[in-house]
C-alpha cells in the first residue's frame, strides 16, 4: 500500500504543450530537429563571433615597446614564409612556461599583444604545432650564413633535423627569407642581429679571412678550397704569420698584450671564470664514448664527419667549423676544456657555433668536450672506439697565465650596477664578448679595437640602421596604423637572464 502511495507522488505531471515541443525527456526526446537547427547555428556563431569577429573588429593593441617594422626584404621574406608552409611547423608565439624552458634557446622573450599590431604582423604567424621551435624571436640567434647553410638542407647544420629542404628557393628568395628570419622579434632581435654582424666581422679579421659569406652556392668555394681554407685561415699559420708581424709592427706599441689578437678574441669569448677549468667528469670509457655518440648526432653536420671542419655546411659558413684534429686544436690559450664547454653551452656569436644550453645535458657537454680532446689521437677514427690513452689532457700555457695575471678576474663585467644594467648595447656587446672588461680593449689590424664599448657603438649604429629602413619601407608599403614615431625612440631591451 505505501509502495502505492509514493509511485504516485512522484508520477510526472504532463503540461499541455505546443505540438513539437517536449514535455519531460522521458516522454520524447529534448533534441527536436528545430532545437537542433537553431541550437546548432547559435552553437557555432557564439564562438565565431566572439573569437574571430570581436578579434578583428577591436583588436587592437597599441604597438608593444618592442615593435619593429620589417625592412623591405623582410617584409618580401614574411610571405615566402607564408607561401612555403613554415608556419604549420613553426609558431609564432611564447608563453611563461617556454621561456623558462629555453632560456638559451629561442625563447627569450613572452610575447604581448602589442607585439601583433599593425598591417606587418597580418595575417598573423601564430601557429597551432610546434614541431620545429617557436620562431617568434628568432632574429639574431644565428649569423645569416647559419640560416642560409640551414635553408639549404637543415641535414646540414643538424644531422637529425627533419624540416625540409628549401633549396629550390633563389638567391633573392634566400636573402629574403634570411632577412625576414633574422628581424623577427622586434626590437631585441635587431639588437642581436647587429651584435651578429659586429661579431662576424671581428672574428673574420682576427682569423686574417676579411671575405663576406658566401651567399650563393654558385658564388660558394668548391669543398676542396674550403679544405684548403680551413688549413690556411686556421689559428697555427695565423699564430705564425702574427709572430713575423710582430716584429713588422713597431708602431703598435701600445698593445702591451702578450696573447695574439686572434687568441685574444676567442678567448674573450669566454666568461673569465672558465678560461683554465677543467673537466669535473672522470675520464672514463663510457663518458667518452658518450660524447662520440653526441658529437655524431649533433656536431659532424658542420665540423665534418673527421672533425676536421670540411663538411657540407662549410661552404656557407665564414669562419668555417673549427678543425679538432691538430694536437695544437688540443692544447692552445682557449681551448681549454672550461672555454670549450662555455662555447657549446652559449655558442659563439659571429660564427655558426650554436648554443645547445637547452638541448644538451650539462653533463653531456662535459663528455663531448671530453671527446673531443682525443680526435687528434685517432678518437673519431671509425671502426674504432675512443680509449682513454687517445685522451690529451690540456694545461694551462704559461702565457695564459701570465695574461691572467695582468688581467684579474676582478677586472670582469660587473652587471650588478646601476649604470651597466640598463645598457641594452653593452649588453649585447658583453653578451658577445663575455670575458671582457668595460674600459679594456685589444687591437685587431684590419679591424681595429675591440672593447665593450666600441662594440657597443658598432652594434648601436647597426641597429638604428636596420631600424630606420624598416620604417621608411614600412611607410612606402602603407603599413597601418602608423605607430607614433616616439615608438622609435624607445629603447630596446634584452632578456638580461640570456646574458
Ligand atoms: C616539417 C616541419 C617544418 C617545416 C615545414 C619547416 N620547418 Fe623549420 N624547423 C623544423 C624543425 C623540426 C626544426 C628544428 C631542427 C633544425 O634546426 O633543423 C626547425 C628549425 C628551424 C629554424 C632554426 C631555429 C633555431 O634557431 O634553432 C629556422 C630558422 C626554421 N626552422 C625556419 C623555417 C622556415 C623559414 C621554414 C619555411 C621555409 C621552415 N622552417 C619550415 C621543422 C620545420
Ligand atoms: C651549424 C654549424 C655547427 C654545429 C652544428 C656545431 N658547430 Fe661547433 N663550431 C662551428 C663553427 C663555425 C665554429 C668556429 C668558431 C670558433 O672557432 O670558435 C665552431 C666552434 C666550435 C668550438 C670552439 C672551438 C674554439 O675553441 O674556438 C667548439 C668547442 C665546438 N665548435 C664544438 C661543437 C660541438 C661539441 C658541437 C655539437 C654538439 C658543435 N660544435 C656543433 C660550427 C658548428
Amino acid at each position: 500500500m505505501a509502495e502505492k502511495d509514493s509511485k504516485k507522488r512522484w508520477e510526472p505531471i504532463y503540461r499541455s504543450a505546443p505540438p513539437g515541443w517536449a514535455t519531460h525527456p522521458r516522454k520524447r526526446m529534448l533534441m527536436t530537429p528545430m532545437l537542433i537547427f537553431f541550437g546548432g547555428i547559435f552553437a557555432f556563431a557564439v564562438p565565431t563571433i566572439v573569437a574571430a569577429f570581436f578579434q578583428m573588429a577591436f583588436f587592437s593593441p597599441p604597438v608593444s615597446d618592442n615593435w619593429a617594422p620589417y625592412g623591405e626584404q623582410a617584409a618580401r621574406g614574411r610571405e615566402i614564409y607564408l607561401a612555403n608552409g613554415c608556419v604549420y611547423c613553426h609558431s609564432g608565439f611564447t608563453r611563461p612556461q617556454d621561456v623558462r624552458h629555453g632560456l638559451y634557446y629561442t625563447y627569450p622573450r613572452i610575447s604581448l599583444p602589442g607585439d601583433y599590431a599593425t598591417s606587418d604582423e597580418a595575417p598573423n604567424l601564430w601557429g597551432t604545432a610546434r614541431i620545429g621551435p617557436d620562431l617568434s624571436q628568432e632574429g639574431g640567434f644565428h649569423p645569416s650564413d647559419w640560416q642560409r647553410a640551414h635553408f639549404s638542407d637543415p641535414r646540414f647544420t643538424t644531422p637529425n633535423s627533419i624540416m625540409p629542404r628549401f633549396n629550390f628557393l633563389s638567391d633573392d628568395e634566400f636573402e629574403a627569407l634570411t632577412a625576414f628570419v633574422q628581424q623577427r622579434g622586434g626590437k631585441a632581435a635587431l639588437v642581436r642581429y647587429a651584435g651578429q654582424q659586429v661579431a662576424k666581422d671581428g672574428m673574420l679579421a682576427a682569423m686574417g679571412m676579411p671575405a663576406p659569406p658566401a651567399k650563393s652556392e654558385a658564388e660558394a668555394m668548391t669543398l676542396a678550397e674550403v679544405a684548403r681554407g680551413v688549413k690556411m685561415g686556421g689559428f697555427m699559420q695565423m699564430n705564425m704569420g702574427m709572430d713575423m708581424g710582430g716584429g713588422m709592427e713597431g708602431g703598435e706599441e701600445e698593445h702591451q698584450s702578450i696573447l695574439h689578437p686572434h687568441d685574444e678574441y676567442m678567448l674573450n669569448f669566454v666568461d673569465r671564470t672558465y678560461w683554465v677549468m677543467s673537466n669535473p667528469l672522470p675520464v672514463t670509457d663510457y663518458n667518452l664514448l658518450r660524447g662520440r655518440m653526441i658529437f655524431q648526432e649533433r656536431c659532424i653536420g658542420c665540423h665534418g664527419v673527421g672533425g676536421a671542419g670540411v663538411s657540407l655546411a662549410t661552404r656557407f659558413l665564414r669562419p668555417v667549423p673549427f678543425d679538432f684534429t691538430t694536437q695544437e686544436a688540443a692544447q692552445s690559450v682557449f681551448t681549454s676544456e672550461g672555454s670549450w664547454y662555455y662555447k657549446v653551452l652559449r655558442g659563439v656569436r659571429g660564427t655558426a657555433m650554436e648554443n645547445f644550453g637547452s638541448r644538451l645535458r650539462v653533463d653531456d657537454i662535459w663528455r663531448v668536450v671530453m671527446f673531443l680532446k682525443t680526435i687528434p689521437n685517432g678518437g673519431l677514427v671509425a671502426g674504432s672506439v675512443p680509449t682513454i690513452d687517445q685522451y690529451y689532457q690540456w694545461t694551462p700555457p704559461p702565457e695564459l697565465l701570465q695574461y691572467m695575471k695582468q688581467n684579474p678576474v676582478e677586472k670582469a663585467f660587473d652587471f650588478t650596477t646601476e649604470d651597466t644594467a640598463d645598457e641594452p648595447f653593452l649588453l649585447e656587446a658583453h653578451r658577445i664578448m663575455n670575458g671582457m672588461a668595460p674600459g679594456y680593449s685589444f687591437h685587431i689590424p684590419g679591424f681595429g679595437d675591440v672593447s665593450l664599448e666600441r662594440f657597443a657603438q658598432l652594434i648601436e649604429e647597426e641597429y638604428n640602421r636596420l631600424l630606420e629602413e624598416g620604417w621608411d619601407a614600412f611607410i612606402a608599403r602603407d603599413g597601418h596604423p602608423i605607430p607614433p614615431a616616439s615608438q622609435m625612440e624607445i629603447p630596446p631591451e634584452l632578456s638580461k637572464e640570456l646574458r
